[in-house]
């Protein structure tokens, strides 16, 4: 069944969803790639716009696939798609050309955390409305961080204390973001790194075991088991 998506929310969500999957291994584009038979994209798209206070879904589709992506998508929720970029951060520029001024609250999400739950979208979109101009789901990091020289030697231990992976959407008021993408693309960092270059204050909120990111051929094992949880 097609979702209806809230026409008077205010919130955009962005899905770059152009990457070509390189660490997944051969098999196409990543975002089309399947998930207990349904392409990475259908599982994310679905699940962002059963949040409610979602308006708006933009997503990047690789260039080649526009089309087809706009067919596969028809079904599952209405979605504006666009041609994504060669870098994530001009797939990302891309979608967000095609957000109305009007919507205040902007996500930035990878269609790769494909089984993120609607309550996380909900929850960065809440803090962004609360008045947090920049918002990112995190982790706490669990695995020892060594710092490591060009020979193999540790140089040091870095203190976990202090660290959180980062994970997707991350919210931003519109303005924001905008003004971060007309000050320059830097591929080498997030969403949320442009903005914190820009000298604006990005706050964590709590990430999602779920909101994982499939990436390596392990991810998409765990995440068919995860989908089996009931
Ligand atoms: N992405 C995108 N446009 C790009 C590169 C990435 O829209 N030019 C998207 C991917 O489709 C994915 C998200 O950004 O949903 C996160 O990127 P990543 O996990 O790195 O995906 P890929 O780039 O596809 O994978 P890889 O780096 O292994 O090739
Ligand atoms: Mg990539």
């Amino acid at each position: 069944m097609t979702a209806q998506l809230n026409a008077r929310g205010d919130v955009a969500v962005l899905v770059p969803a152009a990457g070509a999957g390189l660490r997944l291994g051969p098999g196409g584009p990543k975002a089309l790639r399947l998930l207990a038979g349904e392409p990475l994209l259908v599982h994310a798209v679905r699940r962002v716009a059963a949040a409610e206070s979602v308006r708006l879904i933009v997503v990047a589709a690789p260039p080649a696939e526009v089309d087809a992506v706009r067919e596969l998508l028809a079904s599952v929720a209405p979605v504006t798609v666009v041609a994504g970029g060669v870098e994530r951060q001009e797939s990302v520029a891309a979608a967000l050309a095609a957000v109305p001024k009007e919507i205040e609250i902007v996500l930035v999400h990878d269609a790769a955390r494909a089984l993120t739950p609607p309550s996380l979208v909900e929850a960065v979109a809440a803090a962004v409305r609360g008045g947090l101009p920049a918002v990112i789901p995190v982790l706490p990091v669990v695995d020892t961080i060594k710092e490591v020289g060009p020979d193999a030697v540790v140089l040091g231990t870095v203190d976990r204390s202090a660290l959180r992976s980062v994970q997707t959407p991350q919210g931003f008021r519109h303005d924001v973001l905008a003004a971060a993408h007309d000050a320059g693309l830097d591929p080498h960092t997030d969403d949320a790194g442009m903005v914190e270059k820009s000298g604006i204050a990005v706050t964590c909120v709590p990430g999602s075991e779920l909101a994982m990111k499939i990436t390596r051929p392990l991810d998409l094992v765990l995440a068919e088991a995860l989908l089996r949880i009931p």
